[in-house]
């Protein structure tokens, strides 16, 4: 590193993911990862705001590209800055990677493009678009201190070894009454402010999050929302059973993926 870098230049290097800043580790609460009063200023500032508002107002900010209703952050909880609720931290740096589903490698673009048509069931932006272009900055800004090829920290991720005997859906059913129902509803569909775990308005079977084990890691450390924390491991693996026994949405593997073309100029 040489001394005559500027300080944007450095923080360009930082949001780009380079090992020049201090490594950002997800916290559990988030709130330090992320502050508007030190973003960069200028385009590359306007970018990672907006892109922190793509990903915690998905429906207010891109009506029309969601058919759930739920924003990225229903699960990627505090905006991606929460360890193992689904962070972005670092994230950026493990771009391109190889993709076991296609069979080649992919971009940053097309993992987020996926999350739009399996986890909310809908359509992603153009590559070129704002809002993509945002997405980005902001993921990279998350990974500012990160090294390329770097691999993800488990203490970050929420995958968990799933118990060995099969889930027990009645049993899930019971309990999701005692400690979900309450924000999620009864039924499953939740609210404007609750997202659905079930139905026409959820992620479809494509989703990661479709998966028992997905979602038994996830519950398992993020939920209930109030107490998380307070579940055993069999008891999140026998609610998750439960929830994914319901109908929602196909994923139509075969189905043609239309990018609107939305060019980029407002930053
Ligand atoms: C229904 C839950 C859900 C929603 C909603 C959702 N995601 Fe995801 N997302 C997941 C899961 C589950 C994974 C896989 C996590 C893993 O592999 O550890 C994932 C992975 C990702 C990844 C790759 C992360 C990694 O560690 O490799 C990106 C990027 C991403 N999502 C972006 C988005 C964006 C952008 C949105 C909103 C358009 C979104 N997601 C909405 C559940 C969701
Ligand atoms: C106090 C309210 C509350 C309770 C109780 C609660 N959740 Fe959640 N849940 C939320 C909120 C809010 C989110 C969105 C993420 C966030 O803001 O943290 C969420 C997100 C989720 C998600 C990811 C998004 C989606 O819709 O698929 C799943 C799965 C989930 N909750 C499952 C559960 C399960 C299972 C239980 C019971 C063990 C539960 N929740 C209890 C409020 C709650």
């Amino acid at each position: 590193m040489t001394p005559h870098l500027s300080v944007g230049s450095l923080l360009m290097l930082c949001a780009l993911g380079f090992a020049v800043c201090a490594q950002q580790p997800a916290s559990s609460s988030g709130t330090a990862l992320y502050d508007p009063a030190t973003l960069p200023s200028g385009q590359l500032g306007s970018a990672i705001r907006y892109g922190r508002e793509v990903i915690t107002n998905t429906r207010r900010v891109l009506p029309g590209y969601e058919g759930a209703n739920m924003d990225c952050a229903a699960c990627h909880i505090a905006g991606g800055t929460k360890a193992r609720g689904g962070s972005f931290v670092g994230l950026y740096a493990r771009f391109p990677q190889w993709n076991k589903r296609s069979h080649r490698m992919i971009a940053l673009q097309d993992r987020i493009a996926e999350c739009f048509l399996r986890s909310e069931n809908g359509h992603p932006p153009a590559y070129t678009s704002r809002a993509m272009i945002a997405v980005v900055a902001y993921i990279a800004w998350l990974s500012r201190g990160t090294q390329a090829f770097s691999k993800e920290p488990s203490a970050q991720r929420f995958i968990v070894a799933l118990p060995t005997a099969s889930p027990d859906p009645v049993r899930g059913a019971r309990l999701f009454a005692q400690r979900c129902a309450l924000c999620h509803g009864a039924n499953g569909a939740g609210s404007a402010a609750f997202p659905p775990l079930w139905g026409n308005l959820s992620f479809n079977t494509g989703a990661g999050m479709s998966h028992v084990k997905m979602m038994t890691g996830f519950v398992y450390y993020n939920m209930p929302k109030n107490a998380p924390g307070t579940l055993s491991l069999r008891d999140a693996y026998d609610i998750a059973s439960f929830v994914l026994s319901h109908k929602r949405p196909v994923f139509r593997e075969n189905a043609p993926v239309h990018f609107p073309p939305q060019p980029a100029g407002y930053f």
